[in-house]
């Protein structure tokens, strides 16, 4: 091994990444990553053998410094960039980034982009296509231009939800490292978001019950969210959950000292078991069509998570078809376990 090889395996061992140096056609030396990913033998082996993708060996074997992408080394469709470094004297150092994070970021904020377009441009055609309409004088009696009117407005008004529920929920992502520091008596704010939810579209036919314990410490957090998180989960109670009338909705509260436990139950329809799981994802709706149509923009429960998440929480959805959902809430209160 060329320069002072016991200073060069200690920078080898040093990094997390798999790392290796290849004299000639043999590893001369490979780090514990590089060992978990290839093989605890590897070392003086052929390198042809270790790592067997074509497009990473060529690029090893010429010996010359490179960078190349290349997927599914140890494993099918793994990205890793391979990193070649020329050491002289026939022997090369390679090191493998894995690059998994990576993509499956940017794919993130591509699908993102997509939908978010989709979602924004939805509304704008219907506003478009109606304002012609009512641009072309013929044709249109009073009463039916009274109607467009009315659908530019509302979906004008689902627009500026949207971009306000984006920004919302940006403004909790960016703070999420922030540790939210306010005093915040939980009862005061469910008692808030039950007013709050008055506003929505089937909230007359819920009936809240609330029952919270006589003593509920207050947790450390961010009051403002803490209400936005129940108006959230309420306003979905109220609209999936309460078509008959005389509805009941649950919120309860309880705490074993370490966590405030708060759950919303209704008795709706409930959501099936495939779709749990991708609730909390911006722009996923069960029934488009009903949520659309209740004024939803399929962000309320990302924003949810967003906070809970921004709060150390913990955040479950249970729930039954036929039955109804729960969704249930855990804050820390910042005290140890009451012994
Ligand atoms: N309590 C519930 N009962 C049945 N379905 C629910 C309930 N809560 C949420 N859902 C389903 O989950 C989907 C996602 O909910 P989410 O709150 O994220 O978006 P939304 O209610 O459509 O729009 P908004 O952003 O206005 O809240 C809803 O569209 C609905 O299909
Ligand atoms: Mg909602």
């Amino acid at each position: 091994m060329p320069a002072d090889e016991s200073a060069m395996r200690a920078l080898v061992d040093a990094l997390e990444e798999p790392a290796l140096i290849v004299e000639g056609l043999t590893i001369s030396y490979a780090n514990g990553g590089a060992k978990s990913l290839l093989g605890a033998g590897i070392e003086g082996r052929d390198v042809r053998l270790a790592i067997r993708h074509p497009d990473a060996l060529e690029h090893i074997l010429t010996g010359r410094s490179a960078e190349v992408d290349v997927t599914g080394i140890g494993e099918v469709g793994r990205p890793w960039r391979v990193v070649i470094r020329d050491l002289g004297r026939g022997a090369a150092f390679v090191r493998m980034i894995d690059r998994s994070g990576t993509v499956s970021a940017e794919k993130m904020r591509i699908d993102f982009v997509a939908n978010a377009s989709h979602e924004l441009r939805t509304p704008f055609s219907t506003i478009i296509g109606y304002a012609e309409t009512l641009a072309d004088e013929s044709g249109v009696d009073a009463e039916l231009r009274g109607k467009f009117v009315q659908t530019i407005r509302d979906e004008a008004g689902r627009m500026l939800r949207i971009i306000e529920d984006l920004m919302s929920l940006s403004r909790i992502q960016a703070d999420r490292f922030v540790v939210p520091h306010e005093t915040v008596d939980i009862a005061a704010v469910i008692r808030t978001a039950v007013a709050n939810t008055a506003h929505v579209k089937g909230s007359g036919n819920c009936e809240f019950v609330i029952a919270l314990p006589d003593e509920l410490p207050p947790v450390q957090g961010d009051r403002g969210q803490l209400i936005q998180l129940f108006d959230n989960l309420l306003s979905n109670a109220a609209r999936y959950g309460c078509h008959k009338p005389k509805s009941k909705v649950e919120v309860t509260a309880g705490t074993d000292g370490r966590w405030v436990t708060l759950t919303v139950t209704d008795h709706g329809p409930g959501i099936a078991r495939v779709h749990v799981p991708r609730l909390t994802e911006r722009f996923y709706r069960v029934d488009e069509a009903r949520s659309r149509g209740s004024g939803g923009t399929g962000l309320g429960l990302a924003i949810v998570k967003h906070i809970v998440e921004r709060h150390k929480g913990l955040l479950e959805i249970k729930s039954e078809v036929g039955k109804g959902t729960s969704v249930i809430v855990r804050i820390p209160t910042g005290r140890p376990r009451a012994s």
